[in-house]
């Protein structure tokens, strides 16, 4: 299987587990990730929210369009980066996730990222910060400052920005959110001479059903 057939499978797994996902009842109510398959960026938002839970697509309200707007200002489309969330499904009133919930997805977004395989993950807001970095770092004192993280023996440069939403709120949230991205094409460079890894092992590839825990 190729990466696409591989996302597709990812898809057609979350949409076939529906029922039995938190917040989910039916397939529509599932909002997968998407973009390219041989993205070097992944952008990890939060959760969808209305418009993205009516177009099942990530990013496509106006944090989406906040989002498409930075992408062209450092020269990048959409179709050249792949987009997606912690929740694959939309909280109700846009609450906050809950531990539960995160965990009920992880598989998912843990085999899109083993898919496309990211040089650079731009986690937007905190609780895909929390992702790689814990619960306990704060968005206001890192953001905009990348990382190495060792996921899965791969070394994978996260950069922790803020959710775009947030920017949307806030003048000086939406400076720091400008200045971040503005030094994205920066970190991409920076991402391509990863640091040695004394120890790194290489693990085989999980099958996708057993990456799903569904066998
Ligand atoms: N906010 C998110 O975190 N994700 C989306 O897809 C849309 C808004």
């Amino acid at each position: 299987m190729d990466k696409t057939e591989k996302l597709l499978e990812v898809r057609r797994k979350l949409e076939e587990n529906a029922a039995k996902l938190p917040l989910a009842r039916k397939t529509s109510d599932t909002v997968p990730g998407e973009g390219n398959p041989e993205a070097e960026i992944m952008f990890i938002g939060e959760a969808a929210g209305y418009y993205e839970s009516i177009e099942r697509r990530p990013f496509v309200g106006p944090a989406g369009k906040l989002l498409s707007r930075c992408l062209e200002s450092v020269n990048l489309r959409r179709s050249d980066v792949y987009i997606s969330n912690i929740l694959k499904v939309r909280p109700p009133n846009n609450r906050d996730p809950e531990p539960a919930e995160i965990a009920a997805y992880k598989p998912y977004l843990d085999a899109e990222i083993r898919i496309i395989k990211p040089k650079v993950i731009v986690t937007l807001g905190r609780f895909s910060m929390a992702k790689f970095f814990g619960p306990l770092v704060r968005i206001s004192q890192i953001h905009g400052s990348p990382r190495w993280v060792s996921w899965e023996g791969r070394q994978i440069l996260i950069v922790p920005m803020y959710h775009p939403a947030a920017a949307l709120r806030a003048g000086r949230v939406m400076a720091d959110f400008a200045a971040d991205f503005a030094k994205l094409p920066h970190f991409l460079k920076l991402a391509t001479h990863p640091p040695i890894q004394a120890t790194a092992t290489k693990t085989p590839e999980p099958e996708l059903d057993e990456q799903l825990n569904l066998i």
